[in-house]
């Protein structure tokens, strides 16, 4: 089975290496729009637009299903991708909100979203959450993390600063933190030491685990074919693959 994998930039190599990891597909076809990125601080028409066009792109590979790894075009853009797709189309919020309900049996739990401005206006995230009946929920764009991570900036002083800022009002660790934005899973050990205890969750495990039980994708395939596309500085994606997938591609 062959996946288009579309994301605003790098960061849905965070997803694709959980789709390797679990060997579900035959072949992977990822898009990133970096000549675009990023698309966290841009309006629902533009992020509409953009979406749309790398749907037109990922059609010429003849692929099976498409999905978004990209959290805010999956806060946007997935009614419009899935009118004009002839396959099915997945994005990463409703697999997060269930592999959240999965973790959190108590629905007073505490939950932390983090995602960009754009994600966390969409209210998409805060509204399905609610929908399953937790109501004890903060969500904050950490805007820095993104750019820290593309330094390969994973630990240190700059993050440790960055964290400090942004979660400076969380009084209480949360129960669970959902990682809603592609790049956030590459600072996991960092948000685990600062917020001790919480449960993360991880959209790339979250689609897998979504895939696996809703629509009874099993593991087929010892190789998975990676082919890497983008809209600007392809060897640049291609070197932060090598780094990011690095013992699996
Ligand atoms: N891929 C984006 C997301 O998951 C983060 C980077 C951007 O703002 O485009 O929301």
């Amino acid at each position: 089975m062959k996946v288009g994998v579309f994301d605003s930039g790098v960061g849905g190599l965070t997803v694709t290496k959980s789709l390797i990891e679990h060997k579900l597909f035959d072949e992977i076809v990822y898009f990133g729009d970096t000549a675009r990125v990023p698309y966290g601080t841009k309006d629902s028409k533009t992020i509409i637009k953009y979406s749309l066009e790398a749907l037109e792109f990922l059609k010429n590979f003849d692929i099976d299903m498409l999905i978004v790894a990209c959290n805010t075009a999956s806060a946007y853009a997935l009614e419009e991708l899935r009118k004009n797709a002839s396959f099915d189309v997945f994005g990463v919020i409703e697999p997060g909100v269930l592999a959240t309900v999965n973790t959190l049996a108590d629905k007073n739990s505490s939950i932390l979203i983090l995602g960009t401005k754009a994600t966390i206006i969409s209210g998409q995230y805060q509204k399905l959450l609610l929908q399953k009946g937790y109501k004890n929920i903060i969500s904050l764009a950490p805007s820095l993390f993104v750019p820290i991570v593309e330094e390969g900036l994973f630990e240190g002083d700059v993050l440790k600063s960055a964290m400090e800022y942004y979660f400076k009002d969380i009084k209480q660790n949360p129960d669970a933190i959902i990682l809603g934005c592609t790049h956030f899973p590459l600072i996991t050990k960092a948000i685990k030491e600062y917020f001790q205890g919480s449960v993360l969750i991880h959209s790339g495990d979250a689609i897998v685990e979504y895939l696996q039980t809703k629509h009874h994708l099993r593991p087929k395939t010892d190789n998975t074919i990676l082919k890497l596309f983008a809209s600007d500085n392809l060897e640049g994606v291609r070197k932060t693959a090598k780094t990011w997938l690095r013992e699996l591609v």
